[in-house]
């Protein structure tokens, strides 16, 4: 018999568990404690970002499926809220079928977590136009597959986020071919699967721009937010903001994709008997020639839309719960705030080892508009986001120009 140490005081109607603790994770955790749920956040590490607003905190290996199920035994969660990708998803299926809500459904954590899974659903089976694409198990197929896409291209391990593993060919010569298969072979995700991870080569897309359109599955349907811009580095996003400023023809593209996408998912887990609720940011590439490419889709709230912390009446973490919860989520419940025209975030990105304190908060929050978020992370090792600068304006440059100003005013020291 486990005791869980949660908040005696509250209601306990709900119990969600939350997978991963990180910046995302901590806004979901404070949406649904608001509507009154108890929420318990699990990560690898201690005093992870979420832990500090939740009933209570959890550090294990999450890509541990004996002591995920474990976990799950002693919480007895009535939500599962997956955050990151590498999680044991076995279980999250074994939770499913035991009547375990799994945000967004296990079936769409499987498949969005596999480049290959995803991608072949969305091109093959939905038809959304995406890069031209070949798969690869080996280094020999690999040159083969360099060869018929042509270059440039890009590798991906099909298990990796965030850029880990990726790079670009821009001639098919075999030592640029072998070492691209070691970066993806070394830099892969590896909790979930054996010695090799297949790799999927894409043709190097031209990019005008990329948008992000956040897509909600709810009682009430299928809805898109605004849609939102976005600028990557490294793997990394550096800057977001919303409303994209997109033609219309765009936008209606963008909008199809989004909905056909969640669409596909559902329908995968439908056969699995899941529902398929809460948000999931649709990652689209807008071409020079105009044309706009699905890329890949996060099912759970996305980076680039921590935009609608400052931007939308419900941010994404908001929507998620409510989908989650059951709230019919409408497309009324999207909409944009009144006060400005348009919005952006900014990450603060640190690059070093030790205990970050950040200074400079007063002068940050005296930029007009100006909103912050610190996430409180306790130690960063390389480079990580410690925080978020959030602004608006009566143009897109110049909230842009105001999350700068935030993020300039910031300093932080390592100790
Ligand atoms: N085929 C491509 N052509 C041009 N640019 C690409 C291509 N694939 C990826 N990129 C660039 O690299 C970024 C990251 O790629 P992708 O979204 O596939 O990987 P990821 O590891 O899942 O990243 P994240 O987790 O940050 O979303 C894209 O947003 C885009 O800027
Ligand atoms: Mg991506």
């Amino acid at each position: 018999m486990v005791t869980l140490l949660g908040n005696p005081s509250k209601p306990d109607n709900t119990r969600v568990l939350l997978l991963g603790s990180g910046e995302l994770g901590k806004e979901v955790a404070i949406e649904f404690s608001r509507l009154g749920a108890w929420v318990c956040a699990a990560d690898s590490y201690a005093n992870a970002p979420a832990a500090s607003v939740s009933d209570e905190a959890r550090v294990f290996d999450m890509a541990d499926g004996n002591r995920l199920t474990q976990v799950i035994d002693e919480v007895q969660p009535n939500i599962i809220v997956p955050e990151i990708e590498a999680i044991a998803t076995g279980v999250l299926a074994q939770a499913a079928a035991a009547g375990i809500t799994v945000a967004a459904s296990s079936r769409a954590i499987e498949i969005c977590m596999d480049r290959e899974r995803l991608r072949t659903l969305a091109a093959e089976e939905l038809g959304l136009p995406t890069t031209p694409y070949r798969f690869a198990g080996n280094l020999q197929e690999m040159q083969a597959a360099v060869n018929t896409v042509g270059t440039p291209c890009v590798i991906k391990p099909v298990m990796s986020s965030s850029g880990h593993g990726q790079s670009v060919i821009h001639y098919p010569d075999a030592t640029v071919v072998a070492d691209a298969w070691e970066i993806a072979q070394n830099e892969r995700r590896v909790a979930t699967e054996g010695d090799v991870s297949r790799v999927i080569v894409e043709a190097f897309a031209p990019l005008d721009y990329e948008l992000t359109v956040l897509t909600v599955s709810s009682t009430a349907g299928i809805e898109c937010c605004a849609p939102i811009g976005q600028r990557q580095e490294d793997g990394d996003y550096r800057e977001s903001w919303q409303p994209a400023a997109v033609p219309e023809e765009t936008l209606q593209t963008a909008r199809e994709i989004a909905v056909t996408c969640v669409k596909g998912l559902a329908a995968q887990a439908a056969q699995n008997e899941e529902e398929c609720r809460g948000v999931f940011g649709v990652e689209l590439f807008v071409l020079t020639d105009g044309r706009v490419l699905f890329n890949e889709v996060s099912p759970r709230p996305h980076d680039t839309g921590m935009v609608t912390l400052a931007s939308q009446n419900f941010s994404e973490f908001a929507l998620h719960a409510r989908a989650l919860l059951g709230v019919p989520v409408t497309a009324e419940t999207l909409g944009l705030r009144r006060e400005a025209t348009t919005w952006a975030s900014r990450p603060l990105i640190v690059a070093g080892y030790g205990r970050p304190e950040i200074t400079g908060v007063n002068t940050a929050l005296s930029v007009p508009t100006a909103d912050l978020r610190l996430f409180g992370k306790p130690e960063i090792r390389g480079h990580r986001r410690l925080g978020l600068a959030l602004a608006s304006g009566n143009t897109q440059a110049e909230a842009r120009a105001r999350t700068q100003e935030i993020v300039n005013s910031l300093e932080t020291q390592l100790s």
